[in-house]
Protein backbone atom coordinates (compact mmCIF):
# COMPACT_ATOMS: atom_id res chain seq x y z
CA UNK A 1 0.00 0.00 0.00
CA UNK A 2 1.49 3.04 -0.66
CA UNK A 3 1.87 5.74 1.59
CA UNK A 4 -0.49 8.36 -0.15
CA UNK A 5 -3.64 5.56 0.23
CA UNK A 6 -2.62 4.49 4.19
CA UNK A 7 -6.47 5.29 4.74
CA UNK A 8 -8.38 3.09 2.03
CA UNK A 9 -8.24 0.06 4.26
CA UNK A 10 -7.22 1.40 7.69
CA UNK A 11 -8.50 0.39 11.14
CA UNK A 12 -9.29 3.82 12.94
CA UNK A 13 -9.46 3.71 16.27
CA UNK A 14 -11.70 6.44 17.40
CA UNK A 15 -11.00 7.51 21.31
CA UNK A 16 -13.06 9.93 23.41
CA UNK A 17 -10.58 11.98 25.13
CA UNK A 18 -12.20 12.65 27.91
CA UNK A 19 -13.22 9.18 28.46
CA UNK A 20 -10.02 6.90 27.91
CA UNK A 21 -7.35 7.58 30.29
CA UNK A 22 -6.52 10.01 32.98
CA UNK A 23 -3.25 11.11 34.34
CA UNK A 24 -3.42 13.22 36.55
CA UNK A 25 -6.34 12.04 38.61
CA UNK A 26 -8.39 14.79 37.84
CA UNK A 27 -11.10 12.53 36.82
CA UNK A 28 -11.06 13.71 32.83
CA UNK A 29 -8.76 11.76 30.14
CA UNK A 30 -6.22 13.42 28.85
CA UNK A 31 -3.75 13.42 26.39
CA UNK A 32 -0.73 12.31 28.65
CA UNK A 33 -3.37 9.53 29.23
CA UNK A 34 -3.56 8.62 25.54
CA UNK A 35 0.10 8.64 25.59
CA UNK A 36 0.82 5.88 28.11
CA UNK A 37 -1.04 4.02 26.43
CA UNK A 38 -0.11 3.74 22.69
CA UNK A 39 1.81 0.52 23.83
CA UNK A 40 -1.82 -0.98 24.27
CA UNK A 41 -3.09 0.47 20.63
CA UNK A 42 -0.26 -0.93 18.91
CA UNK A 43 -0.72 -4.25 20.66
CA UNK A 44 -4.57 -3.93 19.62
CA UNK A 45 -3.07 -3.12 16.01
CA UNK A 46 -4.92 -0.21 14.85
CA UNK A 47 -3.81 1.99 12.13
CA UNK A 48 -5.21 5.30 13.09
CA UNK A 49 -6.43 7.16 15.88
CA UNK A 50 -9.20 9.37 15.29
CA UNK A 51 -9.87 12.11 18.79
CA UNK A 52 -12.69 13.21 18.99
CA UNK A 53 -12.46 17.24 20.44
CA UNK A 54 -10.05 17.99 22.74
CA UNK A 55 -10.10 21.67 22.14
CA UNK A 56 -10.85 24.25 25.42
CA UNK A 57 -14.75 23.83 25.99
CA UNK A 58 -17.57 24.67 28.46
CA UNK A 59 -18.43 21.32 27.64
CA UNK A 60 -22.36 22.26 26.56
CA UNK A 61 -21.54 19.14 24.01
CA UNK A 62 -19.02 17.08 24.80
CA UNK A 63 -16.49 19.65 23.31
CA UNK A 64 -18.44 19.26 20.31
CA UNK A 65 -18.56 23.58 20.92
CA UNK A 66 -15.25 24.48 20.36
CA UNK A 67 -14.17 28.10 22.28
CA UNK A 68 -10.80 27.72 20.16
CA UNK A 69 -10.28 25.39 17.50
CA UNK A 70 -6.37 25.60 17.89
CA UNK A 71 -5.82 25.09 21.44
CA UNK A 72 -5.84 22.22 24.01
CA UNK A 73 -8.15 22.37 26.52
CA UNK A 74 -6.10 22.80 29.44
CA UNK A 75 -7.90 20.08 31.21
CA UNK A 76 -6.72 17.76 28.40
CA UNK A 77 -3.32 18.79 27.79
CA UNK A 78 -1.34 21.33 26.14
CA UNK A 79 -0.18 21.85 22.67
CA UNK A 80 3.33 20.24 23.92
CA UNK A 81 1.27 17.22 25.37
CA UNK A 82 -0.27 17.06 21.64
CA UNK A 83 3.03 16.96 19.74
CA UNK A 84 4.66 14.34 22.34
CA UNK A 85 1.28 12.19 21.29
CA UNK A 86 1.58 12.62 17.54
CA UNK A 87 4.77 11.53 18.18
CA UNK A 88 4.82 8.36 20.28
CA UNK A 89 2.21 7.32 17.73
CA UNK A 90 3.52 7.93 14.73
CA UNK A 91 7.10 5.93 16.19
CA UNK A 92 4.51 2.86 16.54
CA UNK A 93 3.26 3.69 12.97
CA UNK A 94 -0.15 4.77 14.22
CA UNK A 95 -1.83 8.05 12.52
CA UNK A 96 -3.45 10.45 13.95
CA UNK A 97 -6.96 12.05 12.87
CA UNK A 98 -8.64 14.99 14.38
CA UNK A 99 -11.87 16.15 14.90
CA UNK A 100 -13.24 19.10 12.91
CA UNK A 101 -16.24 20.84 13.85
CA UNK A 102 -17.17 23.60 11.16
CA UNK A 103 -21.52 23.79 11.70
CA UNK A 104 -20.85 25.85 14.59
CA UNK A 105 -18.07 27.18 17.26
CA UNK A 106 -19.38 27.53 21.11
CA UNK A 107 -21.11 30.57 22.49
CA UNK A 108 -17.70 31.41 24.06
CA UNK A 109 -15.33 31.63 20.89
CA UNK A 110 -13.85 34.75 20.31
CA UNK A 111 -15.86 35.84 17.34
CA UNK A 112 -19.10 34.97 18.99
CA UNK A 113 -18.32 37.03 21.97
CA UNK A 114 -17.32 39.95 19.14
CA UNK A 115 -20.57 39.48 17.23
CA UNK A 116 -22.86 39.87 20.54
CA UNK A 117 -21.16 42.97 21.45
CA UNK A 118 -21.29 44.26 17.76
CA UNK A 119 -24.86 45.40 16.70
CA UNK A 120 -27.55 44.40 14.17
CA UNK A 121 -25.98 44.26 10.28
CA UNK A 122 -21.95 44.43 11.61
CA UNK A 123 -19.25 42.21 10.18
CA UNK A 124 -19.30 40.57 13.16
CA UNK A 125 -22.75 39.27 13.27
CA UNK A 126 -21.69 38.36 9.51
CA UNK A 127 -19.94 35.54 10.86
CA UNK A 128 -22.94 33.88 12.83
CA UNK A 129 -26.63 33.65 11.39
CA UNK A 130 -28.44 36.91 12.83
CA UNK A 131 -31.88 37.41 11.70
CA UNK A 132 -34.10 39.77 12.25
CA UNK A 133 -37.28 38.47 14.35
CA UNK A 134 -40.79 38.89 13.47
CA UNK A 135 -43.57 40.96 14.20
CA UNK A 136 -43.97 44.80 15.42
CA UNK A 137 -41.56 44.00 18.33
CA UNK A 138 -39.14 41.86 16.60
CA UNK A 139 -39.71 39.36 19.37
CA UNK A 140 -41.18 36.29 17.38
CA UNK A 141 -38.31 34.19 15.93
CA UNK A 142 -37.51 33.92 12.22
CA UNK A 143 -39.13 30.84 12.21
CA UNK A 144 -40.88 28.43 14.28
CA UNK A 145 -37.52 25.49 13.06
CA UNK A 146 -36.45 22.86 15.86
CA UNK A 147 -32.73 22.57 17.20
CA UNK A 148 -31.57 19.09 17.16
CA UNK A 149 -31.10 18.45 20.82
CA UNK A 150 -34.58 19.86 21.63
CA UNK A 151 -35.97 23.30 21.99
CA UNK A 152 -36.03 26.57 19.31
CA UNK A 153 -33.19 26.85 16.87
CA UNK A 154 -33.18 30.21 16.99
CA UNK A 155 -31.80 31.97 20.08
CA UNK A 156 -32.52 36.06 21.22
CA UNK A 157 -30.06 38.11 22.05
CA UNK A 158 -31.97 40.65 23.29
CA UNK A 159 -31.74 43.96 20.53
CA UNK A 160 -34.71 42.17 18.07
CA UNK A 161 -32.32 40.05 16.73
CA UNK A 162 -31.76 35.96 16.82
CA UNK A 163 -29.28 33.81 16.30
CA UNK A 164 -29.54 30.00 14.86
CA UNK A 165 -28.50 26.86 16.27
CA UNK A 166 -28.56 23.58 14.84
CA UNK A 167 -27.58 21.86 18.00
CA UNK A 168 -27.57 23.39 21.37
CA UNK A 169 -28.51 27.25 21.90
CA UNK A 170 -24.16 27.00 23.57
CA UNK A 171 -23.48 25.77 19.43
CA UNK A 172 -24.47 28.83 17.46
CA UNK A 173 -24.23 28.21 13.53
CA UNK A 174 -21.37 29.59 11.20
CA UNK A 175 -22.06 31.72 8.31
CA UNK A 176 -19.93 29.81 5.71
CA UNK A 177 -20.84 32.67 2.90
CA UNK A 178 -18.74 35.07 4.94
CA UNK A 179 -14.77 34.56 3.58
CA UNK A 180 -13.92 35.33 6.67
CA UNK A 181 -15.19 31.94 8.45
CA UNK A 182 -13.89 30.23 5.25
CA UNK A 183 -10.25 31.36 5.86
CA UNK A 184 -9.89 31.06 9.32
CA UNK A 185 -11.17 27.18 8.86
CA UNK A 186 -7.95 26.73 6.61
CA UNK A 187 -5.96 28.17 9.21
CA UNK A 188 -6.97 25.64 11.65
CA UNK A 189 -6.62 23.02 8.78
CA UNK A 190 -3.18 24.06 8.54
CA UNK A 191 -2.67 24.25 12.36
CA UNK A 192 -2.94 20.90 12.58
CA UNK A 193 -1.27 19.43 9.71
CA UNK A 194 1.60 21.15 11.09
CA UNK A 195 1.62 20.28 13.89
CA UNK A 196 1.35 16.57 12.28
CA UNK A 197 -1.93 15.04 11.98
CA UNK A 198 -2.47 12.98 9.19
CA UNK A 199 -5.87 13.76 8.58
CA UNK A 200 -9.43 15.18 9.69
CA UNK A 201 -12.67 13.90 10.31
CA UNK A 202 -15.65 16.69 9.74
CA UNK A 203 -18.27 16.97 12.30
CA UNK A 204 -22.03 17.31 10.24
CA UNK A 205 -20.14 17.91 7.02
CA UNK A 206 -23.37 17.47 5.38
CA UNK A 207 -25.10 20.65 7.28
CA UNK A 208 -22.05 23.87 6.51
CA UNK A 209 -23.99 25.84 3.61
CA UNK A 210 -27.37 27.23 4.19
CA UNK A 211 -29.55 29.20 2.22
CA UNK A 212 -31.96 31.08 4.63
CA UNK A 213 -33.20 33.89 2.25
CA UNK A 214 -36.80 32.39 0.77
CA UNK A 215 -38.87 34.97 2.92
CA UNK A 216 -40.98 33.90 4.66
CA UNK A 217 -38.90 30.76 5.77
CA UNK A 218 -40.85 27.70 5.17
CA UNK A 219 -42.29 26.07 8.14
CA UNK A 220 -40.99 23.20 10.49
CA UNK A 221 -44.05 21.69 9.22
CA UNK A 222 -42.67 22.63 5.09
CA UNK A 223 -39.29 22.36 6.34
CA UNK A 224 -40.02 18.58 7.27
CA UNK A 225 -41.54 17.32 3.72
CA UNK A 226 -38.09 19.04 1.86
CA UNK A 227 -35.55 16.28 0.99
CA UNK A 228 -31.73 17.11 2.35
CA UNK A 229 -30.20 18.22 -1.13
CA UNK A 230 -30.46 21.31 -3.02
CA UNK A 231 -33.84 22.23 -2.01
CA UNK A 232 -33.17 21.90 2.06
CA UNK A 233 -32.02 25.31 3.55
CA UNK A 234 -29.38 23.43 5.61
CA UNK A 235 -29.06 19.76 4.84
CA UNK A 236 -26.43 18.29 2.23
CA UNK A 237 -26.81 21.61 0.04
CA UNK A 238 -24.48 21.28 -2.99
CA UNK A 239 -22.50 24.60 -1.82
CA UNK A 240 -20.99 22.43 0.53
CA UNK A 241 -18.99 20.60 -2.59
CA UNK A 242 -17.41 24.36 -2.87
CA UNK A 243 -16.29 24.52 0.80
CA UNK A 244 -14.63 21.29 0.29
CA UNK A 245 -13.36 21.76 -3.02
CA UNK A 246 -11.28 24.64 -1.16
CA UNK A 247 -10.50 22.24 1.89
CA UNK A 248 -8.91 19.98 -0.37
CA UNK A 249 -6.12 22.38 -2.16
CA UNK A 250 -4.99 22.72 1.54
CA UNK A 251 -5.05 18.71 2.13
CA UNK A 252 -3.02 18.70 -0.95
CA UNK A 253 -0.38 20.93 0.15
CA UNK A 254 0.94 18.41 2.55
CA UNK A 255 2.85 15.18 1.03
CA UNK A 256 1.37 12.65 1.48
CA UNK A 257 -1.90 14.55 1.46
CA UNK A 258 -4.13 14.68 4.34
CA UNK A 259 -6.91 12.45 4.39
CA UNK A 260 -10.15 13.78 5.53
CA UNK A 261 -13.65 11.74 6.72
CA UNK A 262 -16.79 13.39 6.38
CA UNK A 263 -19.70 12.56 9.56
CA UNK A 264 -22.55 12.59 6.22
CA UNK A 265 -25.88 11.43 8.05
CA UNK A 266 -27.36 11.54 4.48
CA UNK A 267 -29.25 8.57 2.86
CA UNK A 268 -29.23 8.04 -0.81
CA UNK A 269 -25.56 6.90 -1.52
CA UNK A 270 -25.01 9.19 -4.05
CA UNK A 271 -25.34 12.10 -2.58
CA UNK A 272 -23.31 10.79 -0.39
CA UNK A 273 -20.49 9.95 -2.34
CA UNK A 274 -20.43 13.34 -3.45
CA UNK A 275 -18.45 13.73 0.09
CA UNK A 276 -16.23 10.79 -0.43
CA UNK A 277 -14.36 12.05 -4.44
CA UNK A 278 -11.03 12.36 -4.43
CA UNK A 279 -11.49 16.30 -5.30
CA UNK A 280 -13.80 16.91 -1.58
CA UNK A 281 -13.07 15.38 1.10
CA UNK A 282 -12.17 11.61 0.58
CA UNK A 283 -14.17 9.33 2.26
CA UNK A 284 -17.63 9.80 4.10
CA UNK A 285 -19.16 7.42 6.68
CA UNK A 286 -21.94 5.31 5.98
CA UNK A 287 -23.94 4.82 8.87
CA UNK A 288 -25.84 2.04 7.00
CA UNK A 289 -24.57 -1.05 9.15
CA UNK A 290 -24.47 0.65 12.10
CA UNK A 291 -28.25 1.34 11.60
CA UNK A 292 -29.01 -2.17 10.43
CA UNK A 293 -30.74 -5.35 12.10
CA UNK A 294 -28.11 -7.65 12.11
CA UNK A 295 -29.63 -9.97 9.07
CA UNK A 296 -28.01 -11.47 6.40
CA UNK A 297 -30.68 -9.74 3.23
CA UNK A 298 -29.73 -5.81 5.01
CA UNK A 299 -26.19 -6.80 5.30
CA UNK A 300 -25.48 -8.43 1.98
CA UNK A 301 -27.61 -4.89 0.47
CA UNK A 302 -26.05 -2.62 2.21
CA UNK A 303 -22.51 -3.81 1.29
CA UNK A 304 -22.81 -4.25 -2.08
CA UNK A 305 -24.46 -0.43 -2.58
CA UNK A 306 -21.61 0.68 -0.57
CA UNK A 307 -19.02 -0.76 -2.17
CA UNK A 308 -20.76 0.18 -5.47
CA UNK A 309 -20.91 3.83 -4.32
CA UNK A 310 -17.50 4.01 -3.09
CA UNK A 311 -15.85 2.61 -6.14
CA UNK A 312 -17.51 5.41 -8.24
CA UNK A 313 -17.02 7.90 -6.31
CA UNK A 314 -12.95 6.80 -6.38
CA UNK A 315 -13.10 6.63 -2.67
CA UNK A 316 -13.40 3.24 -0.14
CA UNK A 317 -15.96 2.57 1.97
CA UNK A 318 -16.46 3.16 5.80
CA UNK A 319 -17.64 0.55 7.82
CA UNK A 320 -18.86 1.83 11.42
CA UNK A 321 -21.30 0.02 14.41
CA UNK A 322 -20.61 2.34 17.32
CA UNK A 323 -19.14 5.95 18.18
CA UNK A 324 -19.45 8.11 21.05
CA UNK A 325 -23.25 9.38 19.73
CA UNK A 326 -25.02 5.66 19.54
CA UNK A 327 -25.68 2.67 21.91
CA UNK A 328 -22.57 0.38 22.14
CA UNK A 329 -22.97 -2.21 19.49
CA UNK A 330 -22.62 -5.19 22.05
CA UNK A 331 -25.83 -4.00 23.69
CA UNK A 332 -27.50 -3.01 20.26
CA UNK A 333 -27.60 -5.90 18.63
CA UNK A 334 -28.65 -8.13 21.62
CA UNK A 335 -32.45 -6.12 21.55
CA UNK A 336 -35.07 -7.84 19.46
CA UNK A 337 -34.62 -6.72 15.81
CA UNK A 338 -36.75 -3.17 15.00
CA UNK A 339 -39.71 -3.91 13.25
CA UNK A 340 -42.58 -1.44 12.77
CA UNK A 341 -44.08 -2.54 15.97
CA UNK A 342 -41.48 -1.33 18.38
CA UNK A 343 -39.65 1.44 16.00
CA UNK A 344 -41.53 4.62 14.78
CA UNK A 345 -38.83 5.52 12.02
CA UNK A 346 -39.82 2.81 9.33
CA UNK A 347 -37.24 2.68 6.33
CA UNK A 348 -36.49 0.20 3.90
CA UNK A 349 -32.72 -0.31 5.96
CA UNK A 350 -35.03 -1.48 9.27
CA UNK A 351 -33.42 1.30 11.28
CA UNK A 352 -32.88 0.44 14.61
CA UNK A 353 -32.42 3.81 16.10
CA UNK A 354 -36.20 4.45 17.36
CA UNK A 355 -35.78 1.38 19.04
CA UNK A 356 -32.62 2.30 21.31
CA UNK A 357 -34.08 5.38 22.03
CA UNK A 358 -37.17 4.03 23.46
CA UNK A 359 -35.47 0.92 25.18
CA UNK A 360 -32.76 3.05 26.75
CA UNK A 361 -35.06 5.55 27.75
CA UNK A 362 -36.88 2.72 29.94
CA UNK A 363 -34.53 1.74 31.75
CA UNK A 364 -33.60 -1.44 29.63
CA UNK A 365 -37.14 -2.81 30.47
CA UNK A 366 -38.77 -1.60 27.11
CA UNK A 367 -37.68 -4.94 25.56
CA UNK A 368 -35.53 -8.16 26.41
CA UNK A 369 -32.18 -7.83 26.32
CA UNK A 370 -30.03 -11.18 25.13
CA UNK A 371 -26.13 -9.44 26.08
CA UNK A 372 -24.71 -12.81 25.33
CA UNK A 373 -26.07 -12.67 21.64
CA UNK A 374 -25.59 -9.09 21.65
CA UNK A 375 -21.21 -9.15 22.17
CA UNK A 376 -21.41 -12.53 19.69
CA UNK A 377 -23.03 -10.37 17.06
CA UNK A 378 -20.85 -7.64 17.93
CA UNK A 379 -17.77 -9.58 17.32
CA UNK A 380 -19.26 -11.59 14.37
CA UNK A 381 -20.64 -7.78 12.68
CA UNK A 382 -16.94 -6.46 12.98
CA UNK A 383 -15.22 -9.85 12.32
CA UNK A 384 -17.39 -9.28 9.08
CA UNK A 385 -16.51 -5.63 8.16
CA UNK A 386 -12.77 -6.03 8.94
CA UNK A 387 -12.85 -8.87 5.79
CA UNK A 388 -14.69 -6.24 3.66
CA UNK A 389 -12.64 -3.83 1.09
CA UNK A 390 -12.54 -0.29 2.88
CA UNK A 391 -11.64 0.88 6.16
CA UNK A 392 -13.27 0.05 9.85
CA UNK A 393 -13.96 2.48 12.55
CA UNK A 394 -13.86 0.96 15.81
CA UNK A 395 -14.96 2.89 18.58
CA UNK A 396 -13.17 2.76 22.16
CA UNK A 397 -14.16 -0.10 24.24
CA UNK A 398 -15.65 -2.15 21.59
CA UNK A 399 -12.75 -4.37 21.14
CA UNK A 400 -13.57 -5.51 24.66
CA UNK A 401 -17.32 -6.07 24.26
CA UNK A 402 -18.29 -3.34 26.29
CA UNK A 403 -21.74 -2.89 27.19
CA UNK A 404 -23.72 0.12 27.08
CA UNK A 405 -23.94 1.71 30.41
CA UNK A 406 -27.86 1.98 31.23
CA UNK A 407 -27.58 2.83 35.67
CA UNK A 408 -26.29 6.70 35.00
CA UNK A 409 -28.17 8.74 37.72
CA UNK A 410 -30.20 11.52 36.40
CA UNK A 411 -28.02 14.08 38.20
CA UNK A 412 -24.30 12.69 36.68
CA UNK A 413 -25.94 13.09 33.04
CA UNK A 414 -23.56 15.39 31.14
CA UNK A 415 -25.38 15.08 26.89
CA UNK A 416 -27.52 18.14 26.06
CA UNK A 417 -29.86 15.75 24.62
CA UNK A 418 -30.68 14.84 27.79
CA UNK A 419 -31.63 17.74 29.15
CA UNK A 420 -33.06 19.53 26.61
CA UNK A 421 -35.61 16.86 25.62
CA UNK A 422 -37.19 16.06 28.79
CA UNK A 423 -38.12 12.87 29.17
CA UNK A 424 -37.98 11.71 25.60
CA UNK A 425 -34.16 11.07 25.58
CA UNK A 426 -30.99 9.98 28.17
CA UNK A 427 -28.54 11.12 25.54
CA UNK A 428 -25.53 9.17 24.73
CA UNK A 429 -23.46 9.23 28.12
CA UNK A 430 -24.29 5.77 28.16
CA UNK A 431 -21.67 5.17 25.11
CA UNK A 432 -18.68 7.35 26.91
CA UNK A 433 -18.18 6.57 30.49
CA UNK A 434 -14.80 5.59 31.13
CA UNK A 435 -12.87 2.71 30.03
CA UNK A 436 -11.77 -0.15 32.54
CA UNK A 437 -8.18 -1.08 32.42
CA UNK A 438 -8.13 -2.94 35.85
CA UNK A 439 -10.72 -5.11 37.47
CA UNK A 440 -10.32 -3.33 40.71
CA UNK A 441 -9.15 -0.01 42.19
CA UNK A 442 -10.24 3.76 41.62
CA UNK A 443 -11.96 4.43 38.41
CA UNK A 444 -11.02 0.83 37.34
CA UNK A 445 -7.31 1.61 36.58
CA UNK A 446 -8.78 4.84 34.36
CA UNK A 447 -7.22 7.21 36.56
CA UNK A 448 -6.06 7.73 40.42
CA UNK A 449 -9.14 9.32 41.84
CA UNK A 450 -12.65 8.66 40.25
CA UNK A 451 -14.28 9.71 36.82
CA UNK A 452 -16.18 12.31 35.66
CA UNK A 453 -19.03 9.60 34.23
CA UNK A 454 -20.05 6.97 37.14
CA UNK A 455 -18.88 3.74 36.05
CA UNK A 456 -21.03 0.72 37.19
CA UNK A 457 -19.91 -2.28 39.57
CA UNK A 458 -19.88 -4.46 36.72
CA UNK A 459 -17.15 -2.75 34.50
CA UNK A 460 -14.30 -4.65 35.98
CA UNK A 461 -15.16 -7.81 34.63
CA UNK A 462 -14.68 -5.88 31.48
CA UNK A 463 -10.94 -4.91 31.90
CA UNK A 464 -8.31 -4.42 29.70
CA UNK A 465 -5.88 -6.49 32.26
CA UNK A 466 -8.31 -9.57 32.67
CA UNK A 467 -8.28 -9.32 28.74
CA UNK A 468 -5.14 -9.27 28.08
CA UNK A 469 -4.65 -12.11 29.88
CA UNK A 470 -7.14 -14.48 28.49
CA UNK A 471 -6.77 -16.28 24.91
CA UNK A 472 -10.65 -16.48 24.61
CA UNK A 473 -11.45 -12.58 25.41
CA UNK A 474 -12.84 -10.36 23.22
CA UNK A 475 -9.79 -8.01 23.24
CA UNK A 476 -7.73 -11.24 22.39
CA UNK A 477 -10.14 -11.80 19.62
CA UNK A 478 -9.65 -8.48 18.44
CA UNK A 479 -5.70 -8.61 18.37
CA UNK A 480 -5.71 -11.96 16.37
CA UNK A 481 -7.54 -10.92 14.05
CA UNK A 482 -6.46 -7.11 12.98
CA UNK A 483 -2.91 -8.77 13.00
CA UNK A 484 -3.92 -11.50 10.80
CA UNK A 485 -5.93 -8.48 8.56
CA UNK A 486 -2.68 -7.33 8.41
CA UNK A 487 -0.77 -10.57 6.79
CA UNK A 488 -4.05 -11.31 4.63
CA UNK A 489 -4.47 -7.35 3.51
CA UNK A 490 -1.67 -6.90 0.72
CA UNK A 491 -2.82 -9.78 -1.20
CA UNK A 492 -6.81 -9.25 -0.63
CA UNK A 493 -6.47 -5.28 -2.02
CA UNK A 494 -5.38 -6.49 -5.13
CA UNK A 495 -7.58 -9.38 -5.55
CA UNK A 496 -11.52 -9.47 -6.93
CA UNK A 497 -14.08 -9.25 -4.31
CA UNK A 498 -16.53 -12.07 -4.89
CA UNK A 499 -20.04 -13.15 -3.18
CA UNK A 500 -20.52 -16.75 -3.37
CA UNK A 501 -23.98 -18.56 -2.81
CA UNK A 502 -24.91 -20.03 0.97
CA UNK A 503 -27.54 -20.86 2.98
CA UNK A 504 -30.19 -18.47 3.60
CA UNK A 505 -29.26 -16.12 6.77
CA UNK A 506 -25.78 -16.78 5.99
CA UNK A 507 -23.47 -14.20 3.80
CA UNK A 508 -20.04 -15.55 2.19
CA UNK A 509 -17.57 -13.67 -0.19
CA UNK A 510 -13.75 -13.81 -1.11
CA UNK A 511 -11.24 -11.45 -1.82
CA UNK A 512 -8.64 -13.71 -3.30
CA UNK A 513 -7.30 -16.40 -0.72
CA UNK A 514 -9.27 -15.02 1.79
CA UNK A 515 -13.19 -16.02 2.57
CA UNK A 516 -15.17 -15.26 5.09
CA UNK A 517 -18.52 -16.75 6.28
CA UNK A 518 -20.86 -15.35 8.58
CA UNK A 519 -24.04 -16.82 10.14
CA UNK A 520 -26.13 -14.46 10.80
CA UNK A 521 -29.17 -16.61 12.36
CA UNK A 522 -29.43 -18.12 15.78
CA UNK A 523 -29.18 -21.84 14.05
CA UNK A 524 -25.90 -23.63 13.12
CA UNK A 525 -25.17 -23.24 9.40
CA UNK A 526 -22.91 -25.94 7.50
CA UNK A 527 -20.27 -24.51 6.94
CA UNK A 528 -17.88 -23.97 3.49
CA UNK A 529 -14.83 -26.45 3.17
CA UNK A 530 -11.71 -24.67 3.72
CA UNK A 531 -8.71 -24.04 6.24
CA UNK A 532 -10.18 -21.77 9.19
CA UNK A 533 -8.13 -19.24 9.81
CA UNK A 534 -10.56 -17.15 12.75
CA UNK A 535 -13.46 -17.52 14.44
CA UNK A 536 -15.77 -15.24 16.66
CA UNK A 537 -17.00 -18.62 18.28
CA UNK A 538 -15.15 -21.79 18.58
CA UNK A 539 -16.47 -23.83 15.70
CA UNK A 540 -17.38 -27.38 15.34
CA UNK A 541 -18.11 -28.94 11.71
CA UNK A 542 -20.80 -26.00 11.50
CA UNK A 543 -20.88 -22.50 12.17
CA UNK A 544 -22.08 -21.71 15.09
CA UNK A 545 -25.51 -19.15 15.13
CA UNK A 546 -23.89 -15.67 15.47
CA UNK A 547 -20.30 -16.04 13.99
CA UNK A 548 -17.96 -14.34 11.78
CA UNK A 549 -15.27 -17.13 10.14
CA UNK A 550 -12.53 -15.95 8.07
CA UNK A 551 -10.96 -19.35 6.23
CA UNK A 552 -8.70 -20.04 3.03
C1 LIG B 1 -21.90 15.28 15.55
C2 LIG B 1 -21.16 14.67 16.71
C3 LIG B 1 -22.01 14.75 17.93
C4 LIG B 1 -22.32 16.20 18.22
C5 LIG B 1 -22.92 16.88 17.00
C6 LIG B 1 -22.89 18.37 17.15
O1 LIG B 1 -23.03 14.57 15.22
O2 LIG B 1 -20.77 13.36 16.40
O3 LIG B 1 -21.41 14.16 19.04
O4 LIG B 1 -23.20 16.30 19.30
O5 LIG B 1 -22.21 16.61 15.84
O6 LIG B 1 -21.57 18.83 17.06
CA1 LIG C 1 -6.76 14.22 33.63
Amino acid sequence: MDEKNWWRDAVVYQIYPRSFADSNADGIGDLNGIRAKVGYLRDLGVDAVWLSPFYPSALYDGGYDVDDYRAVDPRIGSIEDFDALVDALHAQGIKMIVDIVPNHSSIHHEWFQAALASPPGSPERDRYIFRDGLGPDKAIPPSDWGATFGGPAWEPVGDGQFYYHLFAPEQPDWNWDNPEVRADFLRTLRFWADHGVDGFRVDVAFGLAKDFSADPLPTAAQLAQIKAGPDHPYYDRDEVDDIYAEWRQVFDEYDPPRFAVGEVWVEIPSRRARYAVPTSLGQAFNFDLLRANFDAVNFFRIVDENLTSADEAGSSSTWVFSNHDVIRSATRLGLPPATPENSDIKNSQGTTWDRDRRWLLSGGTYLPLDAEAGLARSKAALAFALALPGSTYIYQGEELGLPEVLEIPDAERQDPAFYRNAGLEVGRDGCRVPLPWTPAGTSFGFGENGSHLPQPDWFGQYAVSIQADDPASTLAFFRKALALRKQLLPAAVDAHFAWHDSPPGTLHFSRGEWHTFTNFTDAPAPLPAGEILLSTAAPADVAPPNTTIWFR
